[in-house]
């Protein structure tokens, strides 16, 4: 079965240490940021922040697959009239651990509303740091092409006589660009700026991240029947679109009740991927039966 899933309640640092090694496809996870949200579930000072999380990541270098990607979404807030810098000290923490820091996407909030303080704007973005343990890994850009739409109306419809040949860099770097190449194609591949609107219904968290924006780290990095796991999940958002996109999933949450109410929406989840009746009946009883007993006993948590 591609689409198993497992919820685990605990610490991620301490549960992690029970996972094989190099077992794990994809992680997207949004921990809680430094000082946020005290009320819910405990924050945790920018100045600790590095110490807190680095035994974590230790334990996400070993687990992850060497062709895995990491998929890390924080943003440092401003506090005093400065930012903190304690995103910038885990990047570096993170590279001198092991990880290649590969590339940073933006969380673009294009439903974020106009604001103002003194001495700043809104904030609408967020990073999605994304790490690797090796320069060759996994990723399938096909699956994140996009319709040219817009971008071909207005830039192809008047080609200059150097949009028609390569564009070589002024600077000799060998780099160029031929745009015309673009003609007559009906999808092109997206940049690292993701708009994705933020999740205004109320889905019991006060930090859910949207659908989309695991739904397309899964597409860009991940195969149907891959492990993706989320150490810090929440309302689930992570394991609950894995499932729906035939991945198997693990999520884990410090907090019971997460865990509770996620696994209550798997259960209420119609399971459409299984082939007929019967073996939908058989698979979801017995996937249900293991999934609940390592919940309770704590796991030995590999799918
Ligand atoms: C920012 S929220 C994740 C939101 C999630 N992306 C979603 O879509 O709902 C961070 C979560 O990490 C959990 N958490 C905090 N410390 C943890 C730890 N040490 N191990 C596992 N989970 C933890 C919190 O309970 C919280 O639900």
């Amino acid at each position: 079965m591609n689409n198993q899933v497992k919820i685990l309640n605990g610490d991620c640092g301490e549960i992690l240490r029970d996972f094989k090694s190099n077992t794990v496809d994809l992680i997207v996870t949004s921990p809680p940021y430094a000082d946020r949200r005290k009320n819910t579930y405990g924050g945790i000072h920018p100045n600790k922040y590095v110490d807190w999380f680095i035994p974590k990541s230790k334990e996400l270098l070993r687990v992850l697959k060497p062709t895995g990607t990491f998929i890390l979404n924080i943003k440092e807030k401003a506090e005093n009239g400065e930012r903190h810098t304690y995103v910038i000290e885990l990047i570096l923490a993170l590279r001198k651990q092991g990880w290649l820091w590969t590339e940073e996407f933006i969380w673009y909030k294009k439903n974020s509303y106009p604001g103002k303080w003194p001495n700043r704007f809104r904030d609408s973005w967020e990073r999605l740091l994304q790490f690797n343990k090796s320069r060759k890994f996994n990723m399938y850009q096909e699956e994140v092409m996009k319709p040219v739409g817009d971008w071909a109306n207005g830039r192809l419809k008047n080609l200059s006589e150097t949009d028609k040949r390569r564009d070589n860099a002024k600077n000799g770097s060998g780099f160029g660009k031929n745009i015309s190449n673009w003609l007559n194609r009906d999808k092109v591949y997206p940049n690292n700026v993701l708009h994705f609107a933020t999740v205004c219904y109320n889905k019991d968290h006060s930090a859910a991240f949207p659908e989309e924006l695991p739904e397309w780290f899964i597409k860009l990095f991940t195969k149907p029947g891959d492990l993706v796991l989320d150490p810090f999940m929440g309302s689930g958002t992570t394991v609950l679109v894995a499932q729906k996109m035939n991945r198997k999933s693990i999520g884990i949450d410090i907090l019971k009740e997460y865990c509770d109410k996620v696994l209550k929406q798997i259960d209420e989840m119609p399971h459409t991927l299984f082939k007929d009746k019967t073996d939908h009946e058989i698979q979801t009883e017995h996937n249900y039966t293991i999934r609940r007993e390592e919940y309770r006993k704590f796991p030995s948590a590999t799918i």
